[in-house]
């Protein structure tokens, strides 16, 4: 039963997952804000409106982003509610922390704010739940001590980030947690000064698995890639066998460009053709390893639906190698935010504006040559299923 009168919230801690309507009863023991924030929620549920007002200009000293400014619509019904801003933080590439600095970070929210916090949000920073205008500085200066920087919000470059790379996985191309560091250092003022026609996001996976979701997410999505022959144990392969693998139909059946074959013995692959989907060695992985020569692929125009349709992002550098200290990334990069800036439309991402203009105004532009490599169909929307025999 509700203390709250919020029955409708009340009946979504029923059931056997872990619900964030406990969580919050949690954090409001603490912070009777949070109690306005679960009725107002349950106003929303049974007035069929939501009750926060888009926006507001909000932030700390020096910067332009990182904080999201949120005011309720009635104050008058909840107070604890009247601001309630949201913080970026700047998560550590590929989200490792030691128990001391996320308890010192749940100090400074719990000294400042509501202590809602969303670990993490989908542009990959820590999000910080909830806070009024007088408490953003403070906080701001907390963080800041502890080593922590704030996000990008806006239209800004976004906080970039990467999958766990070699610091833990062994298909890692290239190191994807340096690159970001690095990417993330250079453009400080792109990040903390929204300067561009919307927002750009970098993300970074070590590997065509793209644990990231670089290629549906980013405008520039960075993923690791090989040259050359992937690497076969012949040995591993009987193993696997040996354990019950059906290695012609799990493996070589299911290779989408059909260049393995198995003949009971030896495993073959035609590397011409393969186009490093992971299959295989995701299935074998003592039998098989990615190419020596190693590096990534860079894609551009990935994004969410809003003002054009979803797109998932296409290849314009189909192999770069990534090795400290990255001129040639952040070249590239430079290159594109200046064209881009220098072209896109208020809120018109890279992927539009190249639609718009044409991939080879693009190309000029940044000065890649046009290759075969550069396919932007048929896959170019995630949210379209293709059905058999349509
Ligand atoms: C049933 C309740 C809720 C559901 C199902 C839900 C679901 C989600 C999902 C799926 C995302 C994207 C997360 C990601 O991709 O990492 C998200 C993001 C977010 N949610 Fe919720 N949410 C709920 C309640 C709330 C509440 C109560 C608040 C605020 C008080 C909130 C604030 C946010 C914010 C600020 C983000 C964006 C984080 C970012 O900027 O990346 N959500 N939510
Ligand atoms: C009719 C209702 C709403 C619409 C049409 C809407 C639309 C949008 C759009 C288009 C964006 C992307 C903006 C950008 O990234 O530049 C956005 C971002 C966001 N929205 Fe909303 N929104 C609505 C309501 C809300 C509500 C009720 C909340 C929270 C209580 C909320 C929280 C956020 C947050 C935290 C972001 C991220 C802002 C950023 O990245 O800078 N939105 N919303
Ligand atoms: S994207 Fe590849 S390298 Fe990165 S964690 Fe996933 S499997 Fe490993
Ligand atoms: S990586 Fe993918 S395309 Fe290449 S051989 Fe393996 S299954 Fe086939």
């Amino acid at each position: 039963m509700s203390n709250n009168g919020t029955p409708m919230l009340d009946d979504l801690e029923k059931g056997p997952w872990p619900s964030f309507v406990t969580d919050m009863k949690q954090a409001a023991a603490k912070k009777p804000a949070v109690n306005d924030l679960m009725r107002q929620l349950e106003a929303s549920y049974t007035e069929k409106v939501g009750h926060w007002k888009h926006g507001g200009i909000v932030g700390v000293k020096g910067y332009g982003g990182g904080v999201i400014g949120r005011y309720s619509d009635s104050p008058d019904r909840f107070p604890g509610v009247e601001h309630f801003h949201t913080i970026r933080v700047n998560q550590p590439a590929g989200w490792f922390y030691n128990t001391k600095s996320l308890r010192a970070l749940c100090d400074v929210w719990d000294k400042h704010g509501s202590g809602l916090t969303n670990f993490h949000g989908a542009t990959g920073d820590i999000i910080l739940l909830g806070t009024t205008t007088d408490q953003l500085q403070p906080t701001f200066d907390d963080l800041a001590e502890l080593g922590f920087d704030l996000g990008g919000s806006g239209s800004a470059m976004r906080t970039p980030s990467c999958c766990v790379g070699p610091a833990r996985c062994e298909w890692a191309c290239f190191d994807s947690l340096n690159v970001v560091d690095t990417v993330t250092r250079t453009f400080q003022d792109q990040l903390h000064r929204p300067m561009f026609p919307y927002k750009f996001k970098i993300k970074v996976s070590g590997c065509p698995n793209d644990c990231v979701a670089a290629i549906a997410r980013s405008d520039m999505a960075i993923i690791g890639t090989w040259k050359g022959n992937i690497a076969i144990d012949q040995t591993e392969v009987t193993q696997c066998a040996a354990n019950g693998m059906n290695i012609q139909t799990e493996v070589v059946d299911m290779c989408p460009t059909h260049c393995m074959a198995w003949d009971g013995s030896t495993l073959k692959i035609e590397d011409r053709e393969c186009n490093r989907c992971m299959h295989c060695i995701n299935l074998m992985p003592k039998a098989l390893r990615p190419g020596n020569e190693r590096g990534a692929s860079i894609l551009v125009g990935g994004k969410a639906p809003i003002v054009h349709g979803a797109m998932l992002g296409w290849v314009v550098v189909p192999f770069i190698k990534l090795e400290p200290p990255y001129d040639n990334l952040i070249e590239l990069v430079n290159k594109i935010f200046e064209w881009w800036d220098e072209n896109g439309k208020m809120r018109e991402r890279l992927g539009e504006l190249i639609n718009r203009q044409g991939m080879g105004k693009f190309l000029k532009a940044v000065g890649l040559k046009p290759v075969p490599q550069m396919i932007k169909r048929p896959r170019a929307n995630p949210y379209y299923f293709w059905r058999e025999g349509v």
